[in-house]
């Protein structure tokens, strides 16, 4: 796979080794771990993102012969859809970002500027890398902001004392200041109010820019004239220890490279973005030439460049959107894959449907994934030193009511889950405070009663749970 390289520099060199190991059956076993079921689903944004990889490599005159494949999830709420997409993204550091296709139609919003998603995936990735990069130069700027730090103690010290500045000899300040660095570290200095010099803006920068779709523009003139606008430093009395902050996030903003940030931020969104377009189905629907249609295959033909491929201006730079992976996510429950205009149904030729969830399925989905619901509680409550423990009626119970209460009401698939383990462990959680290192066995029984009450009233059900 080495020799064929064309579009790459050595920026994000790790970054492609770490994909070029994610087989589709290692990511499928990575999602595993989190979510249930939905096999499918899985191995197709497994094939989807090796599909991109690939591309990436085919010599470019072929290159531009394929087309990206995309994916569409068809499935009801509450299934797995958008959990996939996120955990797909974590897995290989993607950015990503997920949009309502539906907000484009609302009104006042049609024709609304799709590139904007492009600029706020830009956006997220370099915050992104900014804080990566503020990793690699934590320990510089500590040392710099402690450096200030002494500096200011050292010259109030002098000045107590009546020292004339060139008295202290080189070796006696050495000693100072490795003694105050020393009363620093050891935080017998935090409460110490200081003077300290900060910068701040010369004057406040407010501007406001009316009419639809100006948020947008506002952002930038904000962004821009933050940049221009001169700084003045300020004197401010302040905690020694809150000195220590400011300084370190005065040292962290000077030392980072901006250039090599945005550089490499837009490198990944345009190899690795993720966009995850959920409820696509809204939008389905040809021009019948009036009503909701028009505005819809408006939309559709708004989102067509930027899945096909097309360079969107941002802020920090142009972004080409060829190999950004678009996943697409849907009920399709009136509308159906095939009332998308053509051109679009083309840009995303790989569907799967999911499976709604069964009762076993709920119950693994409390027990099982590594954030498993019940995985959660348990710690929460570990903070306050109330242990809990949930036996395995009680959860077959939960999964039970889930079920009961989706048929009953609405099937809002795993989301129910999150209300009716809420109301179950209500009291133990208003409580818990005062049951410090106690065990609590929540069995079938425990959590019927619990819930008793609600699931007697139709009415009440559809409230709480
Ligand atoms: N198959 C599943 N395995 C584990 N958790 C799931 C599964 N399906 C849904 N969930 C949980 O239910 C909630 C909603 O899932 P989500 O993916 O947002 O649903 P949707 O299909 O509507 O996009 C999330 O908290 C998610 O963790
Ligand atoms: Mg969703």
């Amino acid at each position: 796979m080495n020799v064929l390289r064309p579009l790459r520099d050595s920026i994000e060199e790790d970054e492609e080794k770490k994909i070029e190991c994610l087989t589709p059956q290692k990511i499928v076993q990575e999602l595993d771990r989190y979510i249930i079921g939905q096999k499918n689903a899985k191995r197709c944004v497994a094939i989807a993102l090796r599909n991109r990889w690939r591309r990436m490599f085919v010599p470019p005159e072929m290159r531009d012969e394929i087309m990206p494949k995309n994916i569409i999830m068809i499935g009801p709420t509450g299934v797995g859809k958008t959990e996939i997409a996120r955990r797909l993204a974590k897995l290989v550091n993607a950015p990503f970002i997920k949009v309502e296709a539906s907000k484009f139609t609302e009104v006042g919003y049609v024709g609304r500027d799709v590139d904007s998603i492009i600029r706020d995936l830009t956006e997220v990735t370099v915050n992104m890398v900014k804080e990566e990069e503020k990793k690699k130069i934590e320990k510089k700027a500590q040392e710099s902001a402690l450096n200030r730090l002494v500096d200011i103690l050292l010259n109030n010290r002098r000045r107590e004392r009546g020292e004339v500045h060139e008295v202290s000899s080189h070796k006696i300040d050495r000693e100072r200041r490795e003694e105050i660095k020393r009363d620093i570290l050891e935080n017998k200095m935090k409460d110490k109010i200081i003077e300290i010099d900060t910068s701040v803006p010369a004057f406040p920068i407010g501007i406001e820019v009316f009419g639809i779709g100006m948020e947008e523009m506002e952002r930038t003139l904000k962004d821009m004239f933050s940049n221009i606008i001169p700084r003045k430093s300020k004197k401010k009395l302040v905690k020694v220890s809150e000195a220590y902050n400011i300084f370190y996030e005065e040292e962290l903003n000077k030392m980072i490279d901006m250039e090599k940030v945005t550089k490499i931020a837009i490198k990944r969104v345009e190899n690795t973005g993720i966009v995850f377009i959920d409820e696509l189905d809204k939008i389905a629907g040809r021009e019948s030439g009036h009503g909701p249609d028009v505005s819809r295959e408006g939309v559709q033909r708004d989102l067509l460049p930027i899945i096909e491929g097309t360079t969107v201006m941002t802020k920090y730079g142009m972004v080409r959107t060829d190999h950004i992976l678009f996943i697409s996510a849907g009920a399709f429950h009136v509308s159906k894959p095939s009332d998308l205009i053509p051109e679009l149904q083309g840009r995303f030729p790989i569907r799967v449907e999911l499976s709604p969830l069964t009762r076993e399925d709920f119950v693994r989905i409390l027990k099982e994934p590594e954030n498993a619901l019940i995985k959660q509680y348990v710690e929460l409550l570990k903070t306050e030193g109330v242990h809990i423990k949930f036996t395995d009626d009680a959860i077959d119970s939960i999964a039970r009511i889930a079920e009961i209460v989706n048929e009953r009401t609405e099937n809002i698939g795993a989301r129910r889950l999150h209300t009716i383990l809420e109301k179950v462990v209500e009291e133990i959680s208003f409580y818990a405070p005062d049951l410090k290192d106690r065990e609590i066995i929540i069995d079938a029984k425990y959590v019927e009663e619990r819930l008793e009450e609600v699931l007697k009233t139709e009415d009440l059900s559809k409230y709480i749970l």
